[in-house]
């Protein structure tokens, strides 16, 4: 994939983990019920719009460098979120884990952001705005896991600092896993969609052999004909 392309896809993928976090931290703050972590969720969510927000923007600026139909490809769809699996089908982390792994989670996660975005800086050496726009974000990422931190430290004392060890590396381990897994899917689907298009091409032949007329139901009762027929 060329240099530009790269870009363009990160950038996609990123604004779509930014918007699942925002779905998230949304369904968080409904179930919420102390004042402050109402706010404390809302004012998360309305971040992690804006991250969105702003990575589609510097997305649609780079767009202008790809040719129609590859940047027809990163096209933002909201369902999408769900479809690539940045929301689970399961249910929002709010809903499927314990408010404590839940917390354990946006802390490793605001971190791992942040690191994820310092490696996107490498596509925009010569592009101040966006630069710019990632370090701001990056600030944001940290601020949020400082939250996080400050929130565990607060409830769960006893155990934190070896459990948010563990939470830490698992997690490291778990993006990893996604980013492995995504590579060789890639690999995969190029070694794989020549071969489909040829089997669908060596499928269609014997069916140009078919006598079409024999296909038509014009003037014919179809009662009378075979339930095993292929009209
Ligand atoms: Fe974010
Ligand atoms: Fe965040």
């Amino acid at each position: 994939m060329k240099k530009k392309e790269s870009a363009a896809n990160v950038l996609y993928e990123t604004a779509f983990a930014e918007y699942g976090s925002a779905l998230e931290m949304l369904a968080a703050c409904k179930q919420a019920i102390k004042v402050r972590e109402v706010l404390g969720f809302f004012e998360h969510a309305r971040d992690e719009y804006i991250h969105t927000k702003k990575f589609l923007s510097i997305l649609k600026k780079q767009g202008g460098n790809l040719s129609n139909i590859v940047a027809r490809k990163y096209k933002f769809v909201h369902i999408g979120a769900l479809k690539k699996g940045y929301v689970s089908e399961k249910g929002y982390l709010i809903e499927t884990k314990k408010m404590k792994d839940f917390v354990a989670y946006i802390y490793t996660n605001e971190l791992i952001a942040e690191d994820e975005f310092s490696k996107i800086l490498k596509y925009f050496e010569d592009d101040k705005e966006s630069t710019d726009t990632i370090h701001s974000i990056m600030k944001d990422e940290l601020r949020h896991h400082g939250m996080a931190r400050k929130y565990f430290l607060k409830y769960y004392p006893f155990i934190q600092p070896y459990q948010l060890m563990i939470y830490k590396y698992r997690e490291y381990l778990h993006n990893k896993g996604r980013k492995f897994y995504f590579k060789n899917f890639q690999i995969l689907e190029k070694l794989f969609t020549p071969i489909y298009f040829f089997v669908s091409y060596l499928v269609s032949l014997p069916l140009r052999l078919l006598n079409q007329k024999e296909f038509s139901r014009i003037n014919k009762n179809l009662m009378d004909i075979s339930s095993k027929s292929l009209l």
